[in-house]
């Protein structure tokens, strides 16, 4: 998550050039920021770029990347703004109504790679992207989502129904577009506790990545500071459980037992150790989960910007040391 971006020089020069929504929203281009951190360090899997909050711009709510992050304008206060929501064309080429920019990178990338690379596709989870457009803003706390869900619980329902139906239909695009897997970014479900995770996210979780499964496809759910809702995570359906840095691996695996995958979970911040330290605690990653059958390697959220390449350049090799190291056999050579 977060591949490319502003710790790559190449990022940066185009961003001289662009904004972020242009990068985005301009398929050529977005497929190009999709490459650079893959021509870079040769990762297993691309994934698209694009925003999470492109999909709410598609169903009438504009969205403004500013210096303090992303901001919606015209926030869904009222009934009227909810009503005033429309179903997203997401084939559609309009930014503004539209979010088949996506669906035209994933294709672009899933036929100029290799087989054996796999391209990601993504959305919000409807929880998430209902904390911002409630307010304009996310805020850290959450306090405000946290307060509407005892005070307008209705409202929030069926706000989030509405984002679970697109995103479902959106992620769906995806996978027919040519994405090889899907993750749902469900950022800020971490806010919640068990009880109001199982009303107010986990539902919808659901609901988003139901069609997406059954077109095949295996789907990854995110949840940042969600340690306490990883037993209820695995209710949303998903494949792989995306964890953040807080949980140690180990740990998880004995919480959910087998039948369901790992991603994660290296700190972003422990990139900003030296590369020795960063060999070191890749290793002790890797290592925690030896002989795992069903773990994808990644860091515990987005990478952050002024990322040191020579933290990153460690932590692949770490990774692709013990790869050669612990390759399974391959298939044929066992004794079926
Ligand atoms: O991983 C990738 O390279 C794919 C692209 C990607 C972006 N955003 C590009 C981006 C993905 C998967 C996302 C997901 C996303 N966007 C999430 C969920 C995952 C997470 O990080 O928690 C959320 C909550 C958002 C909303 C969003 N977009 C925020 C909060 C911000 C500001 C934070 C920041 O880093 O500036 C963005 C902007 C954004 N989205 C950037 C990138 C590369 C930085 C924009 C820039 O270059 O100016």
């Amino acid at each position: 998550m977060r591949q490319a971006g502003r710790y790559l020089p190449e990022y940066q020069e185009m961003r001289k050039r662009h904004s972020f929504a242009q990068l985005c929203t301009t398929p050529d281009l977005a497929v190009e920021v999709s490459l650079q951190p893959y021509r870079r360090f040769g990762f297993d899997a691309v994934i698209v770029f694009y925003d999470i909050l492109f999909l709410a711009q598609s169903m009438g709510a504009p969205v403004e990347f500013t210096e303090a992050g992303p901001v919606f304008r015209r926030p869904v206060a009222e009934e009227r703004d909810l009503d005033a929501l429309h179903p997203p064309d997401v084939h559609g080429l309009d930014p503004r109504t539209g979010t088949g920019a996506i669906l035209r990178v994933i294709g672009s990338l899933r036929s100029e790679l290799p087989r054996s690379t796999a391209v990601l596709g993504f959305a919000g989870g409807p929880f998430t992207m209902a904390g911002y457009l409630l307010g304009g803003a996310f805020e850290r706390s959450g306090e405000r989502i946290r307060r509407l869900i005892h005070d307008r619980p209705s409202f929030v329902h069926r706000l989030c129904e509405r984002l679970a139906a697109a995103t479902a239909e959106y992620l769906e695009a995806q996978v027919a577009a040519g994405a090889d897997a899907v993750q749902l970014f469900d950022t800020w479900a971490g806010v919640l506790g068990p009880e109001a995770f199982r009303e107010f996210a986990l539902p919808y979780e659901k609901a988003a990545l139901k069609k997406a499964a059954e077109a095949g496809a295996p789907t990854i759910l995110y949840i940042n500071g969600g340690s306490h809702l990883l037993e209820d995570m695995r209710s949303s359906g998903a494949a792989v459980l995306s964890l953040d840095w807080r949980e140690p691996l180990a740990r998880a695996r004995s919480r959910l037992g087998g039948g369901i995958s790992l991603q994660g979970n290296l700190d972003p911040a422990a990139l900003f150790a030296t590369p020795e330290e960063v060999l070191r605690l890749t290793r002790s990653m890797l290592e925690s989960l030896s002989g795992d059958p069903a773990y994808i390697v990644n860091l515990g959220h987005g990478i952050l910007p002024e990322t040191p390449i020579s933290s990153v350049e460690a932590f692949v090799r770490a990774v692709k040391e013990f790869q050669a190291r612990e390759k399974p056999p391959s298939p044929g050579s066992s004794e079926s």
